[in-house]
């Protein structure tokens, strides 16, 4: 069965959903065998495969490369891709053609932009031209410079207010699911109870429709990983060992051996 947005919406108040990234084929099939309903190609990107220090650099060339490639891996998951910095800010025509060929020359099957409430005029040109939108609040890591850091938002009152106003804009925009990123937990436990459709958390407590994270963080292949960021598997060190022992064998003579 091929997920598609509506499906995945309709998840909500029925389980608890999974989110994972994916940035290449090879992964995202692993993922997709594994039976996680949504696979996102964010612009996480930058960070964890490109080695830029924010995601401000990426460019929608690197994300249709990148979610070309996710496609090709995928048969299930519903394939959500993240527009990048200056793809979709500067105006609605510039959304609605970055987003196009998200879906069109990459097979996305759906976009995430970030924004609340001023982003809504956008999310509804979007989908009303036929192109599904995941919503992004809270914390939005391309708005780094003006947010002064990777804050937690929504500790105030007002801040936790207006980010009540973003949920409720964005679903009414007609967004299938919003993201909800190091945001107070109390907060986004209120949004979810108070839209119709489910809310994905990352750093945002326990009280989202959902979870995503970024794989390199899930599979220990991250440096530093931020402090929510729960590790299923030790990659680095399964890595370096192996490296280190085809070295070794190389070295010896024997790999491949027999001369
Ligand atoms: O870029 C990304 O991977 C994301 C997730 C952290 C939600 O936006």
């Amino acid at each position: 069965m091929k997920w598609t947005a509506p499906k995945f919406a309709a998840l909500k108040n029925k389980q608890r959903i999974a989110v994972l990234t994916a940035y290449d084929a090879a992964i995202a099939r692993l993922i997709d065998e594994a039976g996680i309903p949504l696979i996102l190609v964010g612009d996480s990107l930058g960070n964890t495969a490109l080695g830029y220090a924010t995601t401000l650099p990426v460019t929608l060339e690197e994300m249709l490369h990148h979610t070309s490639a996710v496609v090709r891996g995928v048969q299930s998951a519903l394939v959500v891709t993240d527009l990048p910095f200056l793809t979709y800010q500067a105006s609605i025509e510039q959304a609605i053609t970055s987003a196009g060929r998200c879906l069109k020359e990459a097979g996305a099957d759906a976009v995430k932009i970030e924004g609340g409430e001023f982003r809504a005029p956008t999310i509804r040109a979007l989908v009303e031209n036929g192109i599904p939108v995941m919503a992004h609040i809270g914390l939005l890591p391309q708005s780094v410079r003006a947010m002064g850091g990777y804050k937690i938002q929504g500790k105030t009152e007002d801040s936790a207010k207006q980010l009540l106003r973003d949920a409720k804009a964005v679903e009414h925009a007609g967004a299938f699911s919003v993201v909800i990123e190091g945001t107070a937990a109390d907060v986004a436990a209120e949004i979810t109870k108070s839209i119709s459709v489910p809310t994905i958390g990352i750093g945002a407590g326990s009280g989202c429709d959902g979870q995503v994270l970024v794989i390199n963080d899930l599979l220990g292949l991250t440096p530093k990983p931020p402090p929510f960021a729960k590790q299923y598997a030790k990659l680095s060190e399964t890595i370096r060992t192996a490296v280190d022992a085809y070295r070794r064998d190389v070295e010896s003579g024997a790999f491949p051996g027999g001369g």
